[in-house]
């Protein structure tokens, strides 16, 4: 036995667990410090050999970020703790779901109104696949053009109101090539404090969660630095389940001359009586907002990412956007099966509005028992606040062993002290589901 493992014998398991914890976090830190780090002038500058390059400019093994994640992994392996990640669902993931050969309530999908398994979505894809086969073979640009994907786009547009709408293979390449292709190094990307990654070369900034005060001081004292001003927000946020007053943010844009995107991933067929969204929920007009951007792979049961907005807007990026332009057309199939998806939502309201009872209901039972939901609304995404990523992910685990599945979201994706489970909810659970599940997430919550 090695030397560690020997000291840690003999010891109770809160201590151990304490000790573990503890050196997990020193070498987070260390593998921080080293991310953190001014960035060398390359050796070749300094005519230095190349002996001095260190290894993790050479090793995809040595990669920082890589050592944190193997870090983590080691970390619950000592813990005691199963990966929840890369589980395999043997088919169609909506209110159940199955893993191996055991039947799950689930709560780790999309699925948000019940369409993806739909007959008539899963009819209009394979009647896609038999009329154009199962890819568009090129660029659309360049001959990858089908009669689908225009179908698609102009029923986007007419449920945002605007001119026009383009269509991405994905959703996250559908952000970064939007806003990496319009906003460059003169110009202030200013977004929500919870919408993460880097996106484009311009300055970014970001504001607290929902803070549109924090956000008008922002652009009253930058905003005349800058030459374009995007402001990016969600309409649903992903992980808290929360809305932005989006009148405000409309107002303050128009005033700091700014563009305003909205993602509309987790708002789009949850938000408003119809599903049409934040901009049907405040009873806004499409113009309201410069870039209505939104993914096709939650309430529309396919794959891909769209923007919408002034035919301007839209011509450009297909004409010049990397990630439209460079990459092969949307598979007919996954245009004709969110098409289909789309019509389903608009002609049966219903799916929606028990969205939003589902959710309603799990929220109130929840806060009933006492569990930190954080500031969602009770919609389509519910978090439980852990507030450490070992309690999130043991009481996954604990769920799992009673045939519920929902993922724990840990640390990096959250800050530690944000750790949580995250429920999607589905039009398709019933109350009964719901009481079973909060039941057993109150006793599991109690148990940690
Ligand atoms: C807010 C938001 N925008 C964009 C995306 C990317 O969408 P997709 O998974 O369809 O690529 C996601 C993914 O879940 C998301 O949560």
């Amino acid at each position: 036995m090695s030397g560690p493992r020997k000291a840690l014998q003999g010891l109770t398991a809160p201590l151990k667990e304490r000790l573990i914890q503890e050196a997990l976090q020193r070498r987070m830190r260390k593998t921080e410090l080293e991310r953190s780090a001014p960035v060398r002038q390359a050796p070749f500058e300094r005519s230095e050999h190349s002996d001095s390059i260190p290894d993790s400019w050479c090793r995809f093994d040595m990669h920082p970020d890589y050592q944190q994640l193997r870090i983590l992994n080691e970390g619950a392996e000592k813990l005691g703790v199963s990966n929840p990640f890369f589980r395999v669902h043997e088919g169609c993931a909506g209110a159940t779901t199955l893993i191996g050969a055991e039947t799950f309530t689930n709560f780790s999908s999309y699925n948000y109104l019940g369409l993806a398994g739909h007959p008539d979505v899963n009819a209009a894809a394979k009647a896609a696949i038999d009329r154009y086969g199962t890819s568009a073979s090129a660029s659309r640009l360049v001959s990858g053009e089908r009669p689908i994907h225009r179908e698609l786009e102009q029923a986007l547009a007419a449920v945002h109101g605007v001119d026009d709408c383009v269509v991405f293979v994905s959703g996250h390449a559908t952000n970064v090539s939007t806003i990496g292709h319009l906003f460059g190094p003169k110009d202030l990307i200013v977004h929500d404090a919870l919408i993460g990654s880097q996106l484009s070369g311009a300055r970014r900034m970001p504001f607290a969660h929902n803070d549109w005060e924090a956000l008008d001081q922002l652009l009253t004292q930058c905003r005349l630095q800058y030459e374009r001003v995007l402001i990016v927000i969600e309409g649903l946020y992903s992980m808290d389940g929360d809305v932005p007053d989006l009148p405000q943010f409309v107002e303050i844009k128009r005033r700091h001359r700014a563009f305003l995107m909205v993602d509309e991933a987790h708002s789009l067929g949850v938000l408003g009586r119809g599903g049409g969204g934040i901009q049907e929920h405040f009873g806004l007009r499409g113009a309201d907002v410069d870039i209505w951007m939104g993914t096709l792979s939650k309430a529309l049961a396919s794959c891909g990412g769209y923007i919408a907005g002034t035919s301007a807007l839209v011509e450009h990026l297909k004409c010049a956007a990397p990630g439209f332009v460079f990459s092969v057309g949307m598979p007919p199939s996954a245009a004709a099966s969110a098409l289909a998806a789309l019509r389903l939502m608009q002609a049966e309201p219903h799916r929606t509005q028990m969205l939003q009872t589902r959710g309603r209901q799990f929220l109130e039972a929840a806060r009933a028992r006492g569990l930190d939901t954080g500031l969602t609304m009770g919609l389509s995404v519910i978090p439980t606040i852990t507030h450490s990523s070992l309690k999130a992910a043991r009481l996954s685990e604990a769920l799992f062993r009673r045939k519920i599945n929902v993922q724990p979201i840990v640390y990096p994706a959250v800050q530690e002290r944000s750790a949580r489970l995250r429920f999607f909810m589905s039009s398709e659970h019933t109350e009964a589901q719901i009481r079973t599940t909060v039941e057993a997430l109150a006793e599991e919550t109690r148990r940690l």
